[in-house]
């Protein structure tokens, strides 16, 4: 079974003192989280010293973001080597934030989830449909297009090291979360897309999270969900509690 990870997009967030405070208080506190791995992704350059700060605990140090290159004249830009260093084992790929205010394309998140998975850091490749998409009745072929774009060449032994999130923009920071429904139908129909170009065995051993307002008081509703297998957190992974209590939520595996 595919274990349940909640994962903390910490964005743009916290000042240096803030972040290693935030992350001793979860490496403190995540025995309370029995049922799923825990993941913190705080702004890059204080990956080092929340690193630090998680030491010696269960709580995995995560990127929100890196360059696809290995070296090289790229000014302000961050290599993957540079990130597993630094002791980072997972990188969030194509964040809806990165793809609407950065431009960033599928195909660059494609040549990203490769640099990634070579590095050996696992990438969390984003995928999420606006509001206006799924009000038009586009969200399957938006998810589809976003899924052979950024996924594109990735073979069977390479998938099922890395992690999708469906993150609907319409969710992200809105307090509108999507239902249970409405998510569970998205990652079926990201489950069959994984199936139909794999096989049910490497599809089945693909973590897919949900992203989008999760809260403690929704998160147990969204996450017993069959093909929802943990969460990408924003807003409420700034808080231990909310963070820990939406771990708690987890299912049993
Ligand atoms: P919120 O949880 O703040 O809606 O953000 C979700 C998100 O974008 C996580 O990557």
């Amino acid at each position: 079974m595919r274990r349940t990870l909640i994962a903390g997009n910490w964005k743009m967030n916290t000042d240096h003192a803030s972040a290693v405070a935030l992350a001793e208080e979860v490496a403190a506190r995540a025995a309370e989280v029995t049922n799923a791995d825990l993941l913190v992704c705080p702004p890059s350059i204080y990956l080092e010293s929340v690193g630090k700060a998680l030491a010696g605990s269960p709580v995995a140090l995560g990127a929100q973001n890196m360059y696809a290159e290995a070296k090289g004249a790229f000014t302000g830009e961050i290599s993957p080597a540079m990130l597993t260093d630094i002791g980072a084992e997972c990188v969030i790929l194509g964040h809806s934030e990165r793809r609407a205010i950065m431009g960033e394309t599928d195909a660059q998140v494609n040549k990203k989830t490769f640099a990634a998975l070579e590095a050996g850091l696992v990438p969390i490749v984003c995928v999420g449909e606006q509001l206006e998409q799924r009000e038009a009745g586009k969200t399957q072929a938006v998810i589809a297009e976003q899924f052979e774009g950024s996924l594109a060449d990735v073979t069977a032994e390479q998938v099922i090291h890395l992690v999708i999130a469906y993150e609907p923009v319409w969710a992200i920071g809105t307090g509108k979360v999507a239902t249970p429904e409405q998510a569970e139908e998205v990652h079926a129909d990201l489950r069959k897309l994984l199936t139909e170009r794999y096989n049910a065995e490497t599809a089945e051993k693909v973590r897919i999270l949900y992203g989008g307002s999760v809260k403690p008081g929704n998160a147990s509703e969204l996450l017993s969900q069959p093909n929802i297998d943990g969460a990408l957190v924003g807003g409420a992974s700034l808080q231990a509690d909310d963070f820990l209590g939406i771990g708690s939520a987890a299912k049993t595996d």
